[in-house]
């Protein structure tokens, strides 16, 4: 297999394109789907060296693929990694990180604003394996510094974070949770690489969800874990060997074609979503505006020293509640009710009832999430479409609005 030509350090949006291609010998153009479960040897002897290590061949795809690894290449190029290992969904790409690294009687720190499924993690399955764990406000560096006052194995947090927009201060985080002998894990999924590299600010593994930005069309489901290439090898793989959160090789060639114009996307994405932020803070329907780069954004400035823009997500809270967001929701005409997010399609979401349903009311309310917030992730249609969408459903819900002031 021949690998790309060129020697000199690629710009990001070359590596998207050309970051990780092996062509095979027939010289195809765009990167082989190699579907296949497993690999035939030549020899016996070929395949019990292969087993003992001493010759370099695929195996079997659980553990390894030609398309899967130009998929791992590819990102580990855009993130500087060292090394990176691609997972069926973003959340075996969480589970995995953090189960290869923790054992029985182990601590972990995280940010309580997470993703509902890591949240899970964190509150309900470590524990059952005897990992003591406790939860922090993000934004509040006081409160990782007590809690990272004792010896700790991990810390796992998301900035910006899944549906506030709170972001985590990286640096000072990751200052702390290595005097306390923690490794830093970083779910990077809002920001993605193009706009936030948390190794930069001393994070050792981060993790995606490759359903998101990076396939960005809505089609399969994906994950990642980069982090140093001795604890990929010697800490992550074996647990990915032996456990198979494999992804599908249909599905890691599906991811790097979506990587093939990730870096159109997403400052397009964000250019529509700073615009949209910008209209909501105009309406009076809309009690309240989070937008990263905003200037009523109450961490705006870390934002701007983590992020290079704030990103394609836009977070807002209507007056009147449940009611004037499911009005509000249900005359949209072009946006679509959707808990998905970084799709080409806008997708709003009301996380009270859906993705964050399950956390309970009392943890909603400590995230800041009320019945009148929706989450929108802002797609590629034409933003002026995507604003008079928005204009016509605020109308709609203007009544509920008007009612509970
Ligand atoms: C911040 C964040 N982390 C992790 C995940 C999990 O990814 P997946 O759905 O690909 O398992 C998601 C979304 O679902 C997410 O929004």
């Amino acid at each position: 297999m021949a690998k790309s030509r060129s020697d000199r350090p690629l710009r990001p949006a070359t590596l998207l394109v050309r970051g990780g291609q092996m062509r095979s010998d027939f010289d195809e153009t765009s990167e082989a789907m190699y579907l296949t479960s497993g690999f035939v040897y030549d020899s016996a002897a070929q395949a019990e060296a292969t087993f003992a290590g001493t010759v370099q061949h695929y195996q079997y795809s659980r553990f390894g693929n030609p398309t899967v690894v130009m998929l791992e290449e590819r990102i580990a190029a855009l993130e500087g990694a060292e090394a990176c290992r691609a997972t069926a969904t973003g959340m075996a790409a969480v589970h995995a990180a953090m189960l290869s690294h923790l054992k029985t009687g182990d601590r972990v720190v995280a940010s309580r604003a997470l993703f509902g499924s890591c949240h899970w993690i964190v509150s309900t399955l470590l524990p059952r394996y005897g990992i003591a764990t406790e939860f922090v406000d993000g934004a509040d560096l006081a409160q990782w510094e007590a809690a990272l006052s004792k010896p700790t194995a991990l810390v796992l947090l998301e900035t910006p974070s899944n549906p506030m927009l709170e972001i985590v201060d990286m640096r000072a985080v990751c200052t702390l949770a290595h005097k306390a002998g923690a490794i830093v894990v970083v779910d990077n999924v809002f920001a993605t690489p193009l706009l936030q590299k948390p190794m930069a600010f001393g994070a050792d593994v981060v993790v995606y969800s490759a359903t998101k930005h990076f396939d960005g069309q809505g089609r399969v489901l994906g994950g990642a874990v980069l982090g140093k290439k001795k604890w990929v090898e010697e800490v992550l793989q074996p647990f990915i060997r032996n456990t198979g959160p494999s992804i599908s090789p249909f599905n890691a060639w599906t991811i790097l074609k979506g990587l093939e114009t990730l870096h159109l996307r997403v400052p397009a994405m964000c250019r529509s979503a700073a615009a949209v932020a910008d209209m909501l803070g105009e309406r009076a329907e809309v009690s309240r505006v989070l937008y990263p780069f905003r200037d009523d954004h109450p961490q705006q400035k870390l934002a701007m020293a983590q992020m290079s823009a704030g990103g394609t997500l836009v977070t807002f809270d209507l007056k009147g509640g449940k009611e004037a967001c499911f009005r509000f929701m249900d005359a949209m005409r072009l946006i679509d009710i959707s808990n998905n997010l970084g799709d080409a399609k806008s997708l709003a979401t009301h996380p009270a009832t859906t993705t964050h349903m399950r956390v309970g009311a009392e943890e909603r309310t400590r995230l800041g999430i009320t019945d009148g917030t929706v989450r929108l992730s802002v797609g590629l249609e034409d933003v002026a479409d995507i604003i008079d969408d928005l204009s016509e459903a605020l109308d709609a819900a203007a009544p509920a609005a008007r009612a509970a002031e």
